[in-house]
């Protein structure tokens, strides 16, 4: 059985992976609106793939006899900016997110939650390759800069990310 601390902390993440998604389809819909529709899908696939996260966790919190508390997810900013901003903001979220499985892995040790140690270190990696894969983008954003053609070329690119 899970303890109430890390139930807590279990369900406080599941509404910060909700946030994540909401967050991207925020700033999808703001690149939908800069006609920049490759931006737009590969933040809707990230979406997709926050909304798996929070299952995922869903599930392990369930398997441990947990209690699933949701709670209501809050609302993003409508408004990002330019595209390479939409990126910076990403990735500044993420790190904020890796900071946060840091915590909970942390306490799961603390806690000797062997099983709740286990599962968070898919987390972990996951949040390593997230980082990685953002900070790529904002580079690349940061090379070709938000005017000129390089933009529209990386737009395409990203419109071709598969789906979840
Ligand atoms: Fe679920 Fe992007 O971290």
């Amino acid at each position: 059985m899970i303890s109430k601390t890390m139930q807590d902390a279990l369900n406080a993440q599941i509404n910060l992976e909700q946030y994540s998604a909401q967050l991207y389809l925020a700033m999808s819909a703001h690149c939908t609106g800069k006609s920049f529709k490759g931006f737009a899908h590969w933040l809707t696939v990230q979406a997709s793939e926050e909304t798996a996260h929070a299952a995922k966790l869903i599930g392990f919190l369930l398997d441990r006899g947990g209690r699933l508390e949701l709670k209501p997810v809050a609302a993003p900013p409508t408004d990002f900016g330019g595209v390479i901003q939409v990126f910076e903001q990403t990735l500044a979220h993420e790190k904020s997110i890796t900071g946060r499985i840091s915590a909970l892995f942390e306490q799961a040790r603390k806690e000797k939650d062997y099983a709740s140690e286990i599962a968070l270190q898919w987390y972990v990696t996951e949040q390593v390759e997230e980082e990685a894969h953002v900070g790529e983008i904002v580079d690349h954003l940061h090379a070709v800069g938000d005017q000129g053609g390089g933009i529209w070329y990386l737009d395409s690119r990203m419109g071709k990310r598969g789906k979840v």
